[in-house]
């Protein structure tokens, strides 16, 4: 029957316990590979060190410009850190639009309209003359200061394999009005985790679930075979992102998930990302929907110019759609009809079933890695119980009304030894970027 073939296919994206342990095992491998020397260049997870080695004392201080660039919004930002107590940041902010001819020109023309977006900020803030420590929240993969690969929606040319800090100083240098001291360059998960350690200092992970998906932690520098010294402890991105790269997961895609890598702008790569970010969710559920609209089960078996449009389901309209129960079919399907999609009753309701098919699995696999992240730091310490934080932000964590419960739910049946606490950053990663900023500054100050 008709509802056969739509169980079928949504079936494919219900994961048991059992396989949930596999990928949590699975991604443990992966980590293991990225933080050893000689598996390290082909491991799909690349366990980055950041240089940072310690989360905030609240000895912080001074004021700072910040980017904030990768997520939804451009964001500038002047950050001021008072010392003393805790909650004693304050910041200002201004959000730019980066237009999708930027975000795929040139590398010139991106740091260019970047740099264009800090001048119009620092009027605005009537601070042009006050050269400020900057410190760049960039959400990429970064070798040091070097950008690795664009992913999500960047595509500029002339960027990968050369150093972020040295595009951003030459495009400063070629409008020549003002000067900027850049200090640092921060992963979000990195600004997430430590604008949340500056509240509570059991945070050690970082966690974004937005546009894209990715964690960072606090390793042992003993387990850092990239960085010299054994004492200590310094965050490692972990660009989770890239998981299963090697073809080890392939068990759990499906067509649909092939069909969303195909169409993406890095073919082969960021397949966890894929499967379990902002980004993406909408793009499987656009695949679903096309697959069961040809098969005659939806929309009256007719295909129209919207559903085949890319990128029309935003993370927000998963959201939303997934906010009302079925019995509220009218409002499901007007969500639809402002989205140009003619449906009946039935149809609403199963383009809600196959959203929250999408979107489980998102929050599940989320869960089996973050388990192996929290078991892991577990090990590490020679603890049988271990409490922690999680700092998290993004626009899926954040705006969706099942995924984080989901999340938390699978990692506590699949961690059971660890008490996770997730709290939400409330400003962004842009004070964590000026956070270790300080952190930097001081260290410089000292050595000067
Ligand atoms: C913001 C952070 O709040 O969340 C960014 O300041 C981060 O640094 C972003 O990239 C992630 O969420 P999204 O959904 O905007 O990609
Ligand atoms: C992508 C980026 C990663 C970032 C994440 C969340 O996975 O590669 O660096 O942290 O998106 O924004």
């Amino acid at each position: 029957s008709q509802r056969k073939e739509i169980d079928d296919t949504l079936a494919t994206f219900t994961l048991s316990t059992t396989q949930l342990q596999e990928v949590k095992a699975k991604m443990r491998v992966e980590l293991e590979r990225g933080l050893k020397k000689d598996t390290h260049p082909t491991a799909s997870v690349k366990m980055l060190p950041t240089y940072v080695y310690r989360t905030p004392d609240g000895t912080e201080r001074g004021k700072y410009l910040a980017l904030d660039l990768g997520g939804t919004n451009f964001r500038v930002l002047v950050v001021k850190i008072r010392t003393g107590m805790r909650n004693s940041v304050r910041m200002y902010n201004k959000i730019y639009a980066i237009p999708l001819e930027i975000m795929q020109g040139t590398g010139e023309e991106l740091f260019d309209h970047i740099v264009q977006c800090i001048s119009d900020f620092l009027d605005y803030m009537g601070m042009k003359n006050t050269r400020l420590p900057l410190g760049f929240t960039f959400s990429f993969p970064c070798n040091q200061t070097d950008l690795v690969s664009w992913t999500k929606g960047f595509k500029a040319t002339d960027c990968e394999g050369y150093d972020v800090v040295d595009m951003l100083r030459e495009a400063i240098k070629r409008r020549n009005e003002f000067d900027l001291d850049i200090v640092a360059i921060v992963n979000d998960t990195v600004g997430t985790m430590m604008t949340c350690a500056y509240e509570d200092p059991k945070c050690q992970i970082g966690l974004i679930a937005g546009t894209g998906s990715n964690v960072c932690y606090m390793e042992e520098m003993k387990n850092i075979e990239l960085v010299e010294g054994d004492e200590g402890q310094m965050c490692v991105n972990t660009e989770w992102g890239g998981f299963g790269e090697n073809d080890n997961i392939e068990d759990i895609r499906t067509r649909y998930d092939r069909e969303v890598d195909g169409g993406s702008l890095n073919p082969g790569k960021q397949r966890f990302e894929k499967m379990t970010s902002g980004m993406y969710l909408g793009e499987i559920v656009r695949q679903i929907l096309i697959d069961l609209t040809k098969r005659g089960l939806l929309f009256r078996g007719r295909i129209t110019e919207r559903l085949k449009t890319k990128g029309i389901f935003e993370t927000k309209f998963l959201s939303q759609i997934e906010r009302y129960s079925s019995h509220l079919w009218h409002k499901l399907r007007s969500i639809l009809q402002s989205l140009g999609l003619d449906s009946t009753c039935d149809d609403s309701i199963i383009v809600k079933e196959v959203c929250g098919a999408v979107s489980r699995r998102a929050a599940q696999l989320c869960g089996a890695g973050m388990a192996a992240i929290v078991d892991k730091i577990r090990e590490n310490r020679g603890l049988d119980h271990l409490e922690i934080t999680v700092g998290v932000d993004g626009t899926l964590y954040k705006l969706h009304p099942h995924f984080s419960t989901i999340l938390k739910d699978t990692v506590r049946e699949l961690a059971p030894n660890c008490k996770v606490d997730f709290i939400l950053s409330e400003d962004g990663s842009g004070k964590g970027a000026a956070l270790i900023t300080a952190v930097i500054d001081k260290y410089l100050y000292a050595m000067r």
